[in-house]
């Protein structure tokens, strides 16, 4: 497991992010021992920018991917949940349409590095 420490807060590598390109999403799997850990994806935006988030719908806790990287909609723009078709912005993990209208998805703070993505700890 790697940890790296950005202003006195530790990340734990997830996954490559180098050929993830904009509007894509990519699941990762972290098991920190001890029955800890989280099963999550990452999204870039069209702005190039990097989201994190716990794969879990608020509508019925089921994860949310159509295939295993599969978490966005066709146009690549929103999340979508695969079970009854929830709607997320993919910058804020608000969902906007669908059963749990008005919710959010758990994000995680996440940076990147040398085409690595490491997720906050503390968060996980
Ligand atoms: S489980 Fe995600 S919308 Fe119902």
């Amino acid at each position: 497991m790697e940890i790296i420490e950005i202003d006195q807060s530790k990340y734990v590598f997830v996954c490559e992010v180098g050929s993830l390109p904009a509007m894509a999403s990519k699941a990762f799997s972290v098991e920190l021992g001890e029955g800890k850990g989280c099963d999550g994806f990452l999204v870039r935006t069209d702005d190039d920018n990097l989201y994190a988030y716990v794969n879990t719908c608020p509508h019925t806790g089921a994860p949310l991917n159509w295939t295993p990287d599969q978490f966005l909609t066709s146009s690549g723009r929103y999340i979508q949940c695969s079970i009854h078709g929830a709607m997320f912005k993919s910058d804020t993990g608000e969902c906007f349409a669908g059963p749990c209208s008005g919710k959010f998805l758990k994000i995680l703070r996440v940076v990147e590095q040398t085409n690595k993505a490491y997720v906050a700890l503390a968060d996980i």
